[in-house]
């Protein structure tokens, strides 16, 4: 069977990872979860007070990005991959808000940017990889063969961002949420280095009143009706 390359970009919270996990096992291609590498290198410098006040020392964290080993190990558990920083396991706190107020920050540092669409490219070499994030479909794979741009109502990402972080046993309330979202948009859609926007040949996907199952089914039909994977 042929393999193809899946892109999938969007807001923040509008279940791109879910959507991006439940392709991967049903194609049994793999996953990446590309903030989860913006999220690692944000943790990084927090530990290693390479940010004061909310304000990154860039040169330092340019000059250190080589320390940086992120890897993804799949838990079968799970059946999920989870995301290490020099050989930990951070899946949990790369996920708290302290992380998430200045991911966007470490996201927009041109030199961060470079050392890790570079990694994510490498990952998809082979094809057999769904990969979500901002700029997938436009700068790490603008030749992948699906290119998702998934949209969702402010309303329920906030209401599905509180769940995951619940289920996580993390405690925030509504409002940090809803003001995290929002200041992570307006940094992703204006920063300068590949910001996010939808690609000229990504299908749009309104996830707002999908669930789950219904997305994935939508998704693997599209796959199927275009027949994007065909016997080799
Ligand atoms: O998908 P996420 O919320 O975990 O991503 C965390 C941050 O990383 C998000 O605010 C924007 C940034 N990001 C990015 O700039 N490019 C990507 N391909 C993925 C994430």
């Amino acid at each position: 069977m042929k393999k193809i390359t899946i892109a999938i970009d969007g807001y923040s919270a509008t279940g791109k990872s879910t959507l991006a996990k439940g392709l991967a096992k049903k194609l049994n291609y793999l996953y990446i979860d590309s903030g989860a590498m913006y999220r690692a290198v944000a943790l990084y410098a927090l530990r290693n007070n390479l940010i004061t006040d909310g304000q990154i020392n860039i040169p330092k964290l340019i000059s250190e990005l080589k320390n940086l080993d992120i890897q993804f190990v799949f838990n079968p558990s799970t059946y999920s991959s989870e995301t290490y920083l020099n050989g930990e396991n951070v899946e949990k706190e790369i996920r708290t808000p302290l992380v998430s107020d200045v991911v966007s920050k470490i996201s927009s540092i041109k030199e961060v940017r470079e050392f890790l669409v570079q990694k994510q490219k490498e990952y998809g070499k082979n094809k057999g990889i769904v990969m979500d994030g901002r700029d997938i479909g436009t700068n790490v794979f603008p030749d992948a063969e699906l290119k998702l741009f998934v949209i969702t109502d402010i309303d329920v990402r906030v209401k599905r961002r509180l769940d995951e972080l619940h289920s996580k046993g993390i405690y925030v309330s509504e409002d940090e949420v809803r003001k995290n979202l929002e200041e992570r948009d307006y940094l992703d859609i204006h920063r300068k280095e590949n910001p996010l926007v939808q690609a000229k040949d990504a299908i749009v996907l309104d996830t707002t009143d999908l669930d789950k199952d219904q997305q994935l089914e939508y998704v693997l039909k599209l796959i199927k009706d275009l027949k994007l994977i065909k016997e080799e």
